[in-house]
């Protein structure tokens, strides 16, 4: 199984979502899960996540100030099982640039997860403090939901074309 998590810059969102999803993971011993995360936007390829974005990961233990932004590519949806994606707009986004057939893996990360029918992880960006801790909230959720379900199934690959 191979989750990434989709946001706009790669910076905020989908890096907290990717030391969530890694940490819940880690925990629950499904270290055989890979994670990853990218951006629709390449403007902060190469860079580490937002300030704000690391405090916050740090304040509940989780150490993302090692993750590097890139852009999201077209392969992705190859090799990827599915792009767990912070809002709709992201969503659209990513859907774009799929590969014939594959643009489904596509996703909403806290619908897909249950945490939330049709629930966008709302960009901090040009928020506060309180607004990553927010974020946090969500995208830890929804890695504590994926985590149990994946806990439980112990699916390898759950995205399959009939
Ligand atoms: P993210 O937040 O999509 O959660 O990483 C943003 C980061 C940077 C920008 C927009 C959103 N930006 O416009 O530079």
């Amino acid at each position: 199984m191979k989750l990434l998590a989709v946001c706009l810059g790669n910076i905020c969102r989908s890096p907290m979502a990717e030391g969530a999803l890694r940490a819940r993971l880690d925990a629950a011993g499904l270290d055989w899960v890979e994670t990853d995360s990218a951006g629709t936007g390449g403007w902060h390829a190469g860079e580490a996540p937002d300030r704000r974005a690391i405090a916050c990961a740090r304040g509940h233990g989780v150490d993302i100030g090692g993750l590097r932004a890139r852009k999201l590519k077209a392969s992705d949806f190859e090799y990827f099982d599915w792009l767990l994606c912070a809002d709709v707009q992201n969503l659209i986004d990513a859907r774009r640039i799929a590969p014939i057939g594959l643009a489904e893996k596509a996703v909403l990360l806290l619908d897909w997860a249950g945490v939330e029918p049709e629930g966008e992880v709302a960009d901090p960006y040009y928020g506060d403090t309180s607004d990553f801790e927010r974020t946090w909230t969500e995208v830890d959720a929804a890695a504590q939901r994926i985590a149990v379900r994946i806990g439980n199934t112990q699916e390898r690959v759950s995205w399959e074309r009939p």
